[in-house]
């Protein structure tokens, strides 16, 4: 059974990328979408312990199988930087409930907005959030001229 629950956990988080279960299972399938996602991802590590960022992990016994990191913005708000279930977890409801601790956290916190960054040709990724009730605010093609981003907001 897949249990999903905030995470504090800092052997869960590690130290560094090299004993991070979060970055175990998000470098390899994410380094190829996003360049710089190992440079971006070690910083935010600390600033999950630190409390600045929040880690919301799908566990399958000890092993983690899915995850979703949030950001607090200003204005109240909070993006969405990571949902992510591994290959072979998926379709199996994990996704809808890590989104859901999401919509917890966002009502615990009296945050007004979620914002999210999806690669426009991810049509599962972007699907998702759509049929929740997110809409375009903007484009764009920071990675490339063939890789559109599309940032969506539920407000
Ligand atoms: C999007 C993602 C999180 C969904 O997680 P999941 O656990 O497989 O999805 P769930 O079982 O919770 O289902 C969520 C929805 O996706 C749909 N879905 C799941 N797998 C699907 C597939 N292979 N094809 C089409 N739809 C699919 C489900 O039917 C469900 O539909 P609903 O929105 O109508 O309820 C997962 O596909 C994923 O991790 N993709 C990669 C995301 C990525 O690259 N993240 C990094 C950048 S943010």
């Amino acid at each position: 059974m897949v249990k999903v629950e905030f995470l504090i956990d800092s052997k869960i988080i590690g130290t560094g990328l090299e004993d991070s279960l979060v970055a175990g299972i998000l470098i390899e399938p994410l380094q190829k979408m996003y360049p710089g996602f190992s440079d971006w991802l070690l910083p935010c590590l600390s600033q999950i312990k630190e409390g600045k960022r929040v880690l919301i992990g799908a566990l399958d016994d000890r092993d983690l199988v899915g995850v979703c990191i949030l950001k607090y913005l200003k204005n109240e708000g909070l993006e969405i930087n990571t949902l992510f279930v591994k290959l072979e977890f998926r379709d199996q409801k994990i996704g809808i409930r890590l989104y859901d601790q999401v919509l917890r956290h966002a009502r615990d916190r009296g945050q007004h907005f979620i914002d999210v960054e999806v690669p426009v040709a991810d049509l599962i990724l972007t699907g998702f959030f759509v049929r929740r009730g997110f809409t375009e605010v903007s484009r764009n093609w920071r990675f490339g001229p063939e890789y559109a981003l599309l940032r969506l907001a539920l407000t």
